[in-house]
């Protein structure tokens, strides 16, 4: 995984990367430091940074390397020698446009990044990552600000608060801007794939948000079975468009725009279709069971798209909770083992009524993706992580993760709902209906904040259980107030 981060001087570049690096686990590679540390090597030595051919030898005898401090931050050796903050003064920044524009300079500099990039991981900034470095970067972000809030962060970081000294940082930022992006070599300019980021009036933590967001989707495709990893539909987190679907013959799914679109803006027969559905289903399921939600409120009253996560134990399960969150004016989009297409009728009703399909079994991108939107335009997801119905609390169950990792993909929080009595109401098999009673209980929303772990993978595992045993501990009060209901 390569992520490029460029922009112009100030923009956030470092610390943004520095930031995504820790969180993302990925090793940080700052090439201005390197370009830096040739300027700093030139003054030692008292090079003139405009004789070419000097300071191309000084770049190419040097040797640059990275290490970690105490504090965990990074810091840069030349020759062994750690120049961290030497290579952050006035009189480099003054140098450093001319050094980094030798065309032998960025040679020698490039094959050195290119060597430490393909090593692992990682997350570089510069100012022709994206464009020569690694133009095959999976994340491309181009970060931009106007100078004066550049200005001002260079100015607090180096702890100035002299108005006249932030004005001469902002003359230099400027002079430098020029320099950088139209030296003939490798000008500072954003990729074609780049996604820019204005971050002049965005917070840190926004920022890291957004890309992470990058990051993870672009981590979700590599993981993804190469057939189910051609979206061919816009991202939200991107904006822009992945790649085409793979094969230009294949049929498009008739019932694309069912999976892709908002519920609300299905057409007036597809809409009156649910609200005649949920509606009958509702009252009759309510009028056998007297079927209650306790907590929905949790749900009803929340802000945003929530994944919901359910045990099953009967097909009642998802009529009854997709009907009360649409009687709350909320729409819910239930995911749904694929293998139920193969009945014509099901998929064309499913696709109607809002469901998305899920390829069990394999890392379904295509729903995770159709589910990360739904989540994001606000509509509520539903997902049962057990896969299947469980008849018997003596069936082995293999949870599913996948929620957790659609939930972080959309920053949403995750509600654990019980559901009890249903299994009892609707054995399955050839089992008639019984009349009886119902009960389902949301318990509070779990973010991913409050799960006190850092890093993608280990949050997603540590939502995945948590999640679960709320859902466990919420069926088995519900099965404590209502003995002998399953
Ligand atoms: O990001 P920075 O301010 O530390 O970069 C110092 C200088 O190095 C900057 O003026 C432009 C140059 N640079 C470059 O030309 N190419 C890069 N990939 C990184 C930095």
């Amino acid at each position: 995984m390569k992520v490029a981060i460029d922009g112009p001087a100030g923009s956030g570049k470092s610390t943004i990367a520095h930031e995504l690096a820790k969180r993302c686990g990925l090793v940080l590679l700052d090439t201005g430091a390197m370009y830096r540390s040739v300027t700093l090597a030139c003054h030692e030595r008292k090079i003139d940074v405009t004789d070419d051919e000097a300071v191309a030898k000084v770049a190419q005898e040097i040797s640059i390397s990275f290490g970690t401090a105490d504090d965990g931050t990074q810091t840069v050796a030349l020759d062994g020698r750690d120049v961290t903050a030497e290579i952050r003064t006035p009189a480099i920044d003054a140098d450093v446009s001319a050094v980094s524009a030798v065309p032998a300079v960025r040679e020698a500099m490039v094959a050195q990044q290119r060597e430490l990039g393909n090593a692992g991981d990682v997350v570089a900034e510069g100012r022709d990552i994206g464009t020569v470095v690694f133009p095959d970067a999976e994340v491309k972000v181009f970060l931009t600000a106007n100078p004066e809030a550049r200005a001002h962060r260079r100015a607090l970081q180096r702890d100035i608060v002299d108005p006249k000294q932030e004005e001469a940082i902002l003359a230099d930022l400027k002079r430098r801007d020029k320099a950088d992006s139209t030296r003939d070599v490798a000008p500072l300019c954003a990729a074609e794939d780049a996604v820019h980021i204005d971050s002049s009036t965005m917070t840190i933590e926004e920022e890291v948000a957004q890309i992470s967001a990058l990051i993870d989707e672009a981590r979700a495709a590599a993981d993804a079975p190469a057939e189910d990893n051609a979206p061919a539909v816009a991202t939200e987190a991107s904006g822009k468009p992945k790649k085409a679907a793979k094969s230009e013959d294949k049929p498009a799914d008739p019932n694309e725009k069912f999976y892709e679109g908002a519920v609300r803006e299905y057409g007036l027969g597809s809409r009156a279709l649910l609200a005649a559905s949920i509606g009958l289903c509702g009252l009759l399921s309510k009028t056998l069971w007297h079927w209650k939600f306790e907590n929905g409120r949790t749900l009803w009253d929340a802000e945003g798209g929530q994944m919901v996560i359910m045990n099953h134990v009967s097909m009642i399960d998802p009529v009854i909770i997709v009907a009360s969150d649409w009687a709350h004016g909320r729409r819910m989009r239930v995911l749904y083992k694929s293998e139920f297409d193969k009945y014509k009728i099901v998929n064309w009703f499913f696709a109607r009524i809002g469901a998305i399909p899920v390829k069990r079994g394999t890392a379904d991108i295509k729903a995770v993706r159709r589910a990360q939107r739904a989540l994001q335009r606000g509509e509520d997801v539903l997902v049962f992580p057990e896969g299947t119905r469980i008849y018997s609390d003596d069936q082995e169950v293999e949870i599913h993760g996948g929620f957790a990792l659609i939930a972080q993909l959309a920053k949403a929080p995750v509600i654990p709902v019980a559901i009890v009595g249903a299994r009892d109401g609707a054995p399955g098999g050839n089992k008639p209906l019984r009349p009886g009673f119902i009960w389902m209980r949301a318990g509070d929303p779990i973010t991913f904040d409050e799960l006190g772990v850092k890093g993608r993978k280990k949050q997603a595992s540590a939502m995945e259980k948590v999640a679960m045993e709320r859902v466990y501990a919420l069926r088995d009060a519900l099965r404590k107030e209502h003995p002998g209901k399953m």
